[in-house]
This record gives structure tokens, C-alpha cells and sequence, in this order.
């Protein structure tokens, strides 16, 4: 089944120029960049897409993070690209993120894990219509 995902390099892969290297990963499995964008996360952006942390300890640190530099945004689309995206980019937690995974990669804590990428459809819907409107 082929739908749509919402995938954002983080500022730390943005400032350690591993956005090429990143998206060469999505391009070799076959799914298709229908957007792409360099961005700065604004803080209502960044509030809205986390809301469902706030609250949590890492919350006040992770709007900060998001915010702090830019970020490539994209929407990709194919064959299970919400659920093939996530296996590529492997756990939450670079440190328990095996090699060959993109956290695994070129992460090494959980607070700038590189990466983000939407969760479920609705998840995606939700975050292609906040950081693409
Ligand atoms: P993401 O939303 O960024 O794709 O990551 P995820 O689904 O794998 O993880 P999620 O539970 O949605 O958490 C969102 C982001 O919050 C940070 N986090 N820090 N210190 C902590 O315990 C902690 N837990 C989550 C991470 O940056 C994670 O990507
Ligand atoms: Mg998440």
C-alpha cells in the first residue's frame, strides 16, 4: 500500500552535514521525495508537533533542541514509506540503535536522535499539514 510519511532531519545531522548521506538512504529503497525544504522549526511549530510530550521531563530541552538550528523537512511517499522509514531510521535512542540504522549511524544521544519520522497515517496527515501549509 503506498502512503505518505513526514521524515525531518534534526539540527544536529543538519549541522554535522549528514543531510546528504540521510537521504541517499531513502532514495535507495525507492521512495520518492515529493517535498523537501530547509527550514528553522518555529516554536508554535515545535509545541504543536510535540504536544503530546509536554509535561515529560526531556520536554522543555526537546522544543529547545528542535528550535535551535535547521532542519530538513520532508514529505516521502511509496510502498509502506511510513513504516519503511521508521525501520531505517531504527530506535529512539541512538545508543541502543544498531549499525547500519540512520540513528545508529550518526547518532549518539537521545536528546539529538537526527532524526524524526511520523508514526501512523494520522501522525503523518497531521505533521505534512503543520510543516507544509
Ligand atoms: P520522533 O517522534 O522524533 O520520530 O521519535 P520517536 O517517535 O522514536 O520517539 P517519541 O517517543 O515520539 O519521542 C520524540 C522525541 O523526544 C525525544 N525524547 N527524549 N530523554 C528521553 O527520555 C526522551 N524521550 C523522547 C527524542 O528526541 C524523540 O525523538
Ligand atoms: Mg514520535
Amino acid at each position: 500500500m503506498s502512503d505518505k510519511t513526514y521524515v525531518m532531519l534534526k539540527p544536529d545531522a543538519v549541522a554535522s552535514g549528514h543531510i546528504g548521506k540521510i537521504i541517499s538512504r531513502f532514495e535507495r529503497v525507492g521512495l520518492h521525495i515529493e517535498r523537501l525544504e530547509l527550514a528553522t522549526v518555529s516554536l508554535e511549530e515545535a509545541q504543536a508537533n510535540y504536544a503530546e510530550h509536554e509535561g515529560k521531563p526531556f520536554y522543555e530541552g526537546l522544543i529547545r533542541y528542535i528550535t535551535s538550528g535547521p532542519v530538513v523537512k520532508m514529505v516521502l511517499s511509496g510502498n509502506n514509506a511510513i513504516a519503511t522509514a521508521r525501520k531505517l531510521m531504527g530506535p529512539t535512542d541512538p545508543a541502543s540503535a544498531p549499525p547500519g540504522t540512520i540513528r545508529g549511524d550518526f547518532g549518539l544521544e537521545m536528546d539529538a536522535n537526527v532524526i524524526h519520522g511520523s508514526d501512523s497515517a494520522k501522525a503523518a496527515a497531521r505533521e505534512i499539514a503543520l510543516f507544509f501549509s
